[in-house]
């Protein structure tokens, strides 16, 4: 039987957000804002549900050219919502959770790691546990320098599940993740970079900003060819030089057939005949 705890597990059935998260279009930047400040946007299933529909909305949605993630308030996000995602759940029938961790992973880090679109952390505060999920997953991270980190699940008694051990050995040292997995220490957004957990880590006055200008740098690119060279970067990382080869070839001449802007031949042509631009210095006239 549900209680009026669990009640809350079940998806939306239309599809719809704003009520834990929020997204405002800006000159082709989306910013999605996890919006439960008071629980320092804790993940819970309203979040989940509202960050798949938006996901949905957002591939398909010209206002969205990069998709920027954050926080409301002083945290980016506090992780798994512990009441509302785990204690709630125990109780409720094993496929429907199963059924909300499978879409947490979906938005977290399966559909974030597909995603069409560039797709950037701005982590303006505190960021814990679950989190790490959608923080590595998307393309590229900016951090406030004193931003605070921490792997806490060893602190109350769980491992880092979901798929936060697979998340940060992928990106740190293994010496670095060991240790903060096994520390439950914090860290902030500086020490972030220097592990290159992040991009970079800039003051918090000036992180929105940058993150704007980052991604205008992005929408700057040919979005095709962005989305076929960030997609052949995420998975010729598990493939064997010959295999990454033979994959990246056949990548390369499936983007140069699809690829809407002829980007290709329009960057050698302007560069080898009109010489008016150079490749190693800036894009090609997108015209
Ligand atoms: N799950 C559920 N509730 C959470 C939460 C989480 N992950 N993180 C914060 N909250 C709630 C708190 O219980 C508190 O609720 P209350 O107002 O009913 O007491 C509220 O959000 C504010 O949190 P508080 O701890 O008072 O804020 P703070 O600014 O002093 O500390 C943190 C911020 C992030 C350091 C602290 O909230 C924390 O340690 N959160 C848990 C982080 C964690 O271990 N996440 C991993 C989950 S996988």
């Amino acid at each position: 039987m549900q209680t009026a705890e669990t009640a809350s597990v079940a998806p939306k059935p239309n599809g719809t957000w704003g009520e834990n998260v929020t997204v405002e279009f800006e000159d082709g930047i989306a910013w999605v804002t996890l919006n439960r400040p008071a629980r320092r946007n804790a993940i819970n299933p309203g979040i989940v549900w509202e960050m798949n529909a938006i996901m949905d909305a957002l591939e398909a949605d010209d206002r969205c050219k990069v998709m920027v993630v954050t926080g409301a308030g002083e945290s980016f996000s506090a992780g798994m919502d512990l009441k509302e995602y785990f204690r709630a759940t125990d109780s409720v029938p094993p496929i429907e959770r199963e059924r909300l961790f499978r879409a947490n992973a979906a938005w977290q880090w399966r559909r974030m790691m597909q995603f069409p679109k560039p797709t950037i952390s701005m982590v303006n505060g505190w960021c814990f546990g679950g989190a790490f999920q959608f923080l590595v997953a998307s393309d590229l991270a900016v951090a406030s320098e004193d931003a605070v980190f921490g792997l806490s699940e060893i602190n109350w008694g769980i491992i880092p599940a979901g798929i936060v051990t697979k998340a940060v050995v992928e990106v740190m040292s293994f010496r670095d993740a060991m240790y903060y997995i096994m520390t439950g220490e914090t860290f902030t957004g500086r020490e972030a970079a220097d592990m290159k957990l992040i991009n970079k880590a800039v003051p918090a006055a000036e992180l929105k900003d940058k993150t704007r200008d980052l991604a205008r740098t992005l929408m700057g690119k040919n979005p095709y060819v962005l989305r076929q060279a960030k997609t052949a970067a995420r998975f010729v990382k598990d493939l064997t030089w010959e295999q990454a080869g033979d994959y990246l070839m056949a990548k390369s001449d499936q983007t140069e057939f699809r690829d809407p802007e002829n980007g290709r031949n329009t960057g050698m042509k302007q560069f080898l005949d009109d010489k008016s631009f150079k490749p190693g210095l800036e894009t090609y006239d997108r015209g």
